[in-house]
């Protein structure tokens, strides 16, 4: 990947993963505005860059994102609001290019995870946490609602009790804790954290990317359809899919059926060999 240059992150792509390192250790990474230019850019570079087919996301110096960034996003941010809408409108840009991201991506949630941060990890596909990690909604501790998208992202990743108990009490919750109530979908020792998110890029690396795409797109953007739309629009997904020279095998059949029809693997234990150039006549 070309190498690109943001002032609060760092990139770097090694065997096609990108990472995407939140780099504002004097402040635990929170969101101030640059962060949010930043990460509309760097969001765009890694979606482009041929080189990148999983995205993963962690944080500097031990921590993920400690939110909004109180001072230079808020306290600022009020006395310039004009600032303050820049810096929010690049937020609300590159909160929905990682959701609808073409590529899988992975949380690697290596501590502090609070307030607006819960909206990022929502927007990752894959999360994996420190079991030591500390996540919390501390908004109601400094007398405001959590804002933004956070009360419609959260309960699509977290039981809605729960989601009310740690917005109304603002109580704080581990890795460990997060991994029970399925909002993380791992949660590991420090130590093991960085292995346990490549083997998981490696697997993601092995599907067929137009797969993938599909997959992500159908399951986020049904979500909220009604069952008529969800069905056309999964059914015009599907199709899609099936059109592409990748997927097209002889007589309109798919090239994974006709390796399972010549039982050269087995759908449950693995994936078909879409990367050969006779399966990827591209
Ligand atoms: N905004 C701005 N600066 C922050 C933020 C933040 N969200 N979080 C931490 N910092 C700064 C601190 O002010 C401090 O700066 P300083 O060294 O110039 O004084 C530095 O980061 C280190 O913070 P400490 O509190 O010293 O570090 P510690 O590890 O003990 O605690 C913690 C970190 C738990 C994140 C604490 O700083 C905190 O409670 N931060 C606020 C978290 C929060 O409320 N986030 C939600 C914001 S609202 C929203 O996102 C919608």
């Amino acid at each position: 990947m070309a190498q690109f240059e943001y002032d609060t992150l760092l990139v770097d792509t090694v065997d096609e993963v990108s990472t995407i390192t939140f780099n504002r250790p004097e402040a635990r990474n929170a969101m101030n505005p640059q962060f949010h230019f930043d990460m509309r850019d760097a969001l765009k570079d890694v979606a482009a860059d041929n080189d990148t087919r999983v995205v993963v996301l962690t944080g500097s110096a031990g921590s993920w994102i400690a939110g909004m960034d109180l001072k230079q996003f808020f306290y600022e941010g009020f006395k310039n609001p004009r600032g303050m809408a820049d810096a929010g409108e690049a937020a609300g840009v590159w909160n929905r290019s990682l959701r609808y991201m073409p590529k899988p991506t992975i949380a690697m949630v290596n501590g502090y995870v609070f307030g607006a941060a819960f909206s990022v990890l929502c927007a990752c596909d894959i999360a994996v946490a420190d079991e030591e990690a500390l996540l919390g909604l501390p908004e109601i501790n400094w007398g405001i609602a959590p804002g933004g998208n956070l009360l419609f992202d959260i309960p699509e990743m977290m039981p809605f009790r729960d989601m009310l108990w740690m917005a109304l009490s603002g109580e704080n919750i581990t890795g460990k804790q997060a991994a029970d109530m399925r909002f993380v979908n791992f949660a590991v020792p420090q130590a093991e954290l960085k292995n346990k998110v490549l083997d998981i890029a490696e697997n993601l690396k092995k599907k067929a990317p137009e797969a993938l795409q599909s997959t992500k797109l159908g399951a986020r953007l049904s979500l909220k359809m009604d069952r008529e739309h969800q069905g056309a629009f999964i059914m015009a997904l599907s199709g899609q899919a099936g059109r592409s020279a990748d997927a097209r095998g002889t007589g309109g059949t798919t090239r994974a059926l006709e390796q399972f029809m010549d039982k050269k693997y087995r759908p449950a234990f693995g994936e078909y060999d879409w990367q050969t150039e006779e399966s990827n006549p591209r």
